[in-house]
């Protein structure tokens, strides 16, 4: 069968849609929250720590593997594999794709909340005040709304294609992203309170850089925020023309994913003291209260005293986190949905409709056992299936792959002179680094 295949049609086109991916509610929520519980600067020191040592090089091996095998992450594993065991390979191409579809089903409700939030601000501006409370507050009526809503908008634009709809929304929404971004942090910057915020953000409490708990939520949250370990940048990177220069697109797509979520920690934490300065209680023995009540609670509340700006202040803000959330959403369901059309033969719509609708039953379990299964999805996904299918591709890309590293190989061919120490560090480090951090999580869990 020789059907050309759909593809990004410009590096930039395909970094804007890889940090679409990369740039979410995890940087948007869950950086700052993580930071502002965890030292706040030390947070920061740490995390930007793991990301250099072994997030990066988790993405390198995961977009590195969908690039040469141009093919879903199923088949690109199995490719990748098959000199030991292509089963062995398919299978974990397979639990990728279900961690996507674990990551979609938490991932859409919360989003369904921010999509609320910013349609409760436009309601109130509209002067219908029982709508707009409505959609601040928590229900599950909200969520049977809301969560397909948003499930629907991602496969709109999935249906679409990889070059007419991902590419192209990625390069629309993401530079709208970045600007609601900084105006949002100049105007928080600008009020009383959020120079103490400033401080504690940014000079670091080195005590706590030892604390293993610490480096453990730091790796979660760099794993989880480079969308690493779900197939989903992998198959991005199957969408690029082979042979690219990899290491240069996987630095510029780090880069602005840590960026997003230093500028994240700009915006939320200052915003934190300036709602403690206006008398709301927001720290219990130097912890957060309540890790939801950051976004739902602390900062609408903000908003609320804010007057009318404070409305504007409020869909800005909610529509940044829905938008950075949907990017996100789009490159998990291109998981299931690559691997339906290449190697089951859906056309792109039923594939599309069909991993939409496995979403939506997978998503309505979890809210009708919220408090059972929405933590547990949360938890099983980052600290343990993430970090065991990067493991896994470090041990493809270092080990298993056409009897030895390809990366050294290559290198021999190309003259490129970092990539055999590149190569090393991913064979001979990067799986002992990774151990040592998952055997701690499970003792410490
Ligand atoms: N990186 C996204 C975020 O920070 C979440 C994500 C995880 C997206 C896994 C795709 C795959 O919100």
């Amino acid at each position: 069968m020789t059907t050309t295949r759909d593809s990004f049609h410009s590096r930039i086109g395909f970094v804007l849609a890889a940090a679409g991916s990369a740039i979410g509610l995890g940087n948007i929520w869950g950086f700052p929250t993580q930071a502002a519980n965890n030292g706040g600067g030390a947070f920061l020191f740490v995390y930007l720590l793991v990301t250099i040592l072994l997030a990066l090089p988790a993405l390198y091996a995961e977009i590195y593997i969908g690039n040469q095998a141009q093919k879903n992450p199923v088949s690109a594993l199995g490719d990748a594999c098959k000199d030991i065991s292509p089963r062995l390979g398919r299978t974990a191409g397979f639990a990728g794709l279900c961690g996507a579809i674990m990551m979609l089903s938490f991932y859409t409700i919360v989003a369904g909340w921010m999509l609320a939030h910013a349609l409760s601000a436009i309601t109130e501006l509209l002067g219908m005040v029982e709508l707009s409370t409505w959609l601040a507050t928590s229900s599950i009526e909200r969520n049977i709304i809301f969560t397909p809503v948003f499930i629907l908008l991602g496969a709109a634009i999935i249906h679409q294609g990889v070059n007419a709809g991902i590419e192209r929304w990625s390069a629309r929404l993401m530079p709208v992203l970045l600007i609601m971004l900084v105006g949002l942090i100049v105007y928080i910057l600008q009020q009383p309170g959020a120079e103490k915020g400033l401080a504690v953000y940014l000079i670091p409490d080195f005590s706590q850089v030892t604390n293993p708990e610490l480096v453990i939520a730091a790796m979660g949250q760099a794993f989880f925020s480079l969308s690493i370990g779900v197939g989903g940048m992998m198959v991005y990177g199957s969408y690029m023309q082979k042979d690219k220069d990899i290491g240069k697109l996987v630095m510029s797509i780090t880069a602005l994913d840590t960026a997003i979520a230093f500028m994240a920690g700009l915006l939320i934490i200052p915003a934190l003291f300036v709602a403690q300065e206006a008398g709301q209680q927001v720290f219990q023995d130097s912890q957060l209260i309540g890790e939801g009540q950051l976004i739902f609670q602390i900062l609408p509340t903000l908003f609320n005293s804010m007057g009318s700006v404070g409305l504007f202040v409020s869909f800005g803000f909610f529509s940044l986190l829905s938008i950075a959330a949907l990017t996100s959403t789009i490159s998990s369901t291109e998981v299931p949905v690559a691997y339906m059309v290449e190697d089951k033969g859906f056309t792109r719509k039923k594939a599309t409709w069909l991993v939409s609708a496995i979403v939506l039953c997978s998503s309505g379990l979890l809210i009708a056992f919220f408090d059972v299964l929405f933590g547990a999805f949360i938890r099983i996904l980052t600290t343990i299936m993430q970090p065991l299918s990067c493991l896994f591709y470090f041990i493809v890309v270092g080990w298993l792959w056409s009897r030895g590293n390809k990366l050294r190989d290559k290198a021999l061919q190309q003259g490129r002179k970092w990539l055999p120490l590149w190569g090393n560090y991913i064979r001979f480090v990067c799986p002992v680094l990774l151990t040592v951090v998952f055997v701690n999580v499970a003792i410490l869990n």
